[in-house]
């Protein structure tokens, strides 16, 4: 057989997938770049897997970690780095509501509603949260408000339903939470 024409199953679907566009216009990064020990440290991560492609939401994760949303140039970004086609990050970034597709604010509030914190105000909570910061009590999806400080947005369980209702304030979280205790968490963040 000639060598030339030997290929992975990972290149295979990168080389079809790659004729695939982005679907939905990701937000523009003009000035995206990965420091350098980042990606020494992504690189050496990615070692760890016995496919590039296994490291992908590893390296969603650093992404969305470092510049608190995953845009175009990031998606590209990886996937180069992963030998793929972007579509095969992208549709990660649009199956995982955990990845943000525009920018986030400093402080990222994020309100259970599954039934537990449901039963126990958690709406309320998020009006009360929308209404002070200027924000769609009744709105989809995560909002910022005009300042870019603070990003409302509600989740699924946060895994303490003993204890509702909760929220998360970035890495954070406030258990039975009040309203009083909310304007608490947010004096907090100023
Ligand atoms: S239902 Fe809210 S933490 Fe589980």
């Amino acid at each position: 057989m000639n060598p030339q024409t030997i290929s992975t199953p990972q290149a295979a679907d990168a080389g079809t997938a790659s004729a695939i566009p982005i679907p939905n216009p990701l937000c523009e990064q003009p000035d995206f770049s990965v420091p350098a020990e980042m990606v020494a440290v992504l690189d050496e991560l990615i070692t760890h897997y016995p496919r590039k492609r296994s490291a992908s939401l590893m390296l969603l994760h650093a992404v969305e970690e470092r510049y608190g949303y995953v845009s175009r140039q990031a998606v590209e970004w990886i996937a180069a780095r992963l030998e793929l086609a972007p579509i095969n990050v992208y549709e990660l970034v649009t199956f995982y509501p955990m990845f943000h597709r525009q920018p986030t604010g400093r402080f990222h509030l994020r309100i259970c509603r599954t039934l537990s914190c449901a039963l126990r105000d958690s709406y309320k909570i998020h009006d009360h949260f929308c209404r002070k910061l200027g924000l769609d009590p009744h709105g989809h999806g995560a909002q910022t408000s005009k300042d870019g400080m603070f990003t409302v947005e509600f989740v699924e369980c946060l895994a303490s339903c003993g204890t509702a209702p909760v929220i998360q304030c970035n890495d954070t979280f406030h258990e039975e939470v009040t309203l009083e205790k909310a304007d608490k968490i947010l004096e907090g963040c100023k």
